[in-house]
Parts: structure tokens; C-alpha cells; sequence
């Protein structure tokens, strides 16, 4: 009798935490809603450039075969990687000539920017470090920690691998997408030096024989 009342209340204490881990998710999903929200009205190309920078980076995490949390944790790192580009100011941000040295060295603020307002909310904890050290090179001449090598957090090194790909091939009004063969010799030149070797090497296998993969998030993110 004993062991059927224990044996209840523990399934009692187990709804009871299922429903709080639901409630956690849920407020993690609210805040993250409020700022998509808050990215969205300061820059309506960031919006659709920290779609795809999240998907790509999601698929290289499929690739890689990481768990579902890593791809979530990837998922989120990419949607708010640019996050610190609200405290830049717009005069910089839009501006389409040449920046001056002053004028770069605020936009290379963004990531401790978005990093500090991620800081404020435990549960972005694990997103802090991709938002921090995208912008980081595997040679350590990044930003804005000069980290180099395996130094570099890993979900970082694939999405600056993701960010860069979307530079490379979004259209801006001012140039043109870049074509797929030029994407590939970037990334051949770029391996080691910019970018994390291993993974490079995945990317580059993804673009050859898996592009569908990449043209679906494309298509819908255009
Ligand atoms: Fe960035």
C-alpha cells in the first residue's frame, strides 16, 4: 500500500514538473518572440539574413549529427547573433558608402553588445557564446576577443561559417548574390584561416553534393 501511494505521488510530482519545464519553455518562447520583435523594428535585413544565418547553421548541426538541444541552442544563437546591432546607431548601420575606422570599430561592438543584453535572462545562457564569437577567425585575428582555434566556442564556429555564407549570397541592393563556384573557392581559402578546418570541410561538402538542402532555406527565407 505503502509503495502505491509513493509510486502516486511521485507520478503527481512528475506531472507537476512536466508542466513547470512547460511553463519554462513557454516564457523562453515568449521572450524570444519579444525580441524577434525588437530585432525586426531596428532592421528589416537582419530579420531575414538571422533566419537563414539560423537554418544554415541548424543543417550543419544535422550534418555533424549534434543532439536536438545542440540544434535548438544553434537555432536560437542564429536568430539573435546580430542582437548587439541595436546599439549600434543607424547612421553606421545604414550607411552605404565606406565606414571610417571609428565608424567599424562601433559596428565590431555588436557582439559584446548583444552578449551584455543577452546577459540579463539566465535562459540565454548557452546562446551567449555564439553571439559573442561569431565574428572571431580561427587565426585569432577576429573579434572581439582575438580567441583562436578550437578556443573559439564550437556552435560559434559554425555559425560564423553560416554568416558568412549569407553574406556571400544574399542580394543587397548595391551588389549582387555571389555565384556558387566563387562560394566554394571563399571557403577553400578561407579554411583554417577564417574559418574552423573540419568544419569547412563539412560545409564545402554540404554545397557540392547537398545544395537542395541550402536552396529550400533560400526559398523560403528570400
Ligand atoms: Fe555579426
Amino acid at each position: 500500500m505503502l509503495l502505491i501511494e509513493s509510486g502516486i505521488k511521485s507520478v503527481a510530482q512528475m506531472n507537476e514538473i512536466k508542466k513547470i519545464n512547460e511553463e519554462l519553455e513557454n516564457a523562453y518562447l515568449e521572450s524570444i518572440q519579444t525580441l524577434r520583435y525588437t530585432v525586426d523594428a531596428k532592421d528589416t535585413y537582419t530579420r531575414g539574413h538571422s533566419d537563414r544565418v539560423s537554418e544554415y547553421s541548424v543543417l550543419i548541426g544535422k550534418h555533424l549529427g549534434l543532439s536536438e538541444n545542440d540544434l535548438k541552442t544553434l537555432r536560437v544563437g542564429g536568430l539573435f547573433h546580430d542582437i548587439g546591432k541595436i546599439g549600434v546607431p543607424d547612421s553606421i548601420l545604414l550607411k552605404e558608402g565606406k565606414l571610417s575606422d571609428n565608424e567599424y570599430s562601433e559596428v565590431k561592438n555588436h557582439p559584446s553588445i548583444g552578449a551584455h543584453i543577452l546577459s540579463g535572462a539566465s535562459i540565454f545562457k548557452d546562446i551567449i557564446p555564439i553571439v559573442k564569437h561569431h565574428h572571431e577567425r580561427y587565426d585569432g585575428h577576429g573579434y572581439p576577443s582575438q580567441l583562436s582555434g578550437e578556443n573559439i566556442p564550437y556552435f560559434a564556429r559554425i555559425t560564423a561559417i553560416a554568416d558568412s555564407f549569407d553574406a556571400m549570397t544574399s542580394k543587397r541592393a548595391y551588389r549582387d548574390s555571389m555565384p556558387i563556384d566563387k562560394v566554394i573557392s571563399e571557403f577553400e581559402n578561407g579554411k583554417g584561416t577564417q574559418f574552423d578546418p573540419k568544419l569547412t570541410d563539412l560545409f564545402l561538402d554540404i554545397l557540392r553534393n547537398h545544395f537542395d538542402e541550402i536552396n529550400e532555406i533560400q526559398i523560403k527565407y528570400k
